[in-house]
């Protein structure tokens, strides 16, 4: 299970984070937006499944098995995030979700997904765009040509497993949320950093202001 994680998932650590004892990622920020995040993918890749025109027979294959493991893990994310913010979760909803899932009715699955997400809103304004400084873009400039390019080449409709797609078409292509929610659990660091998120706040900024540029939300 882990190892197949470790190849499927992305892994941007190499370099970010020289001094691992001084890079605390995101910290308390990213435990806090865990649980809106992954509704948010959810809903998305429930969406791409609903509308599959595009994908690729093995790209289906990889979304049912995402969405499969993240349902699996949201039960979890959900009591964190109702410690962490003393909010209380509608634990019917999860159930209901989880239900549709399993009779693999992914329209309703969907549609719960959305009112999941509605009720738990990804606290956005703290990783907006915006608050990058110019050190932050500058950085996320470097990042982004050093490390994610190298990776994030394929095109709609690759026949992967997984495509790792051009950040910018990704961000284009989805709310400015569900690509910000993308950002904070789709990269992962290494062992270093125990697989969180090895970016810093000011990446996140940084490299959603690159990414949306040409955006339109
Ligand atoms: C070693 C190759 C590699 C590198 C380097 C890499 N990625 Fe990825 N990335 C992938 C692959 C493969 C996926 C698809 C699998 C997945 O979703 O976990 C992915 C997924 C993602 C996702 C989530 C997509 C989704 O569908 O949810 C985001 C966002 C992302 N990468 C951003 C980045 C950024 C930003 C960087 C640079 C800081 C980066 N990646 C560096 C390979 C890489």
């Amino acid at each position: 299970m882990l190892k197949s994680f470790l190849i499927a998932g992305c892994f941007a650590a190499a370099g970010l984070c020289p001094a691992a004892a001084f890079c605390a990622g995101l910290g308390t920020a990213l435990d806090r937006a865990r649980f809106p995040a992954e509704v948010l993918i959810v809903r998305g890749d429930l969406q791409r499944l609903n509308s599959p025109a595009a994908l690729s027979p093995a790209e289906v294959t990889g979304l049912e098995g995402r969405i499969q493991s993240a349902l699996t893990g949201l039960a979890w994310l959900a009591q964190e995030y109702g410690a962490l913010t003393k909010s209380k979760i509608d634990g019917q909803l999860l159930q209901d979700l989880a239900q549709s899932w399993a009779q693999r009715d992914f329209l309703s699955a969907q549609a719960l997904a959305d009112q999941l997400s509605n009720g738990y809103t990804l606290n956005s304004a703290i990783f907006s765009a915006d608050r990058a400084s110019a050190k932050d873009v500058e950085r996320a400039r470097e990042l982004d040509l050093q490390l994610c390019q190298g990776c994030h080449t394929d095109r709609v409709g690759t026949e992967k497993i997984l495509p790792a797609y051009r950040l910018k078409e990704m961000a284009a292509g989805m709310p400015s949320d569900e690509f910000l929610a993308r950002l904070l659990s789709g990269v992962r660091g290494t062992s270093d950093t125990a697989l969180a998120n090895p970016l810093s706040l000011g990446d996140i900024r940084g490299l959603l202001r690159l990414y949306q540029e040409d955006a339109v939300d």
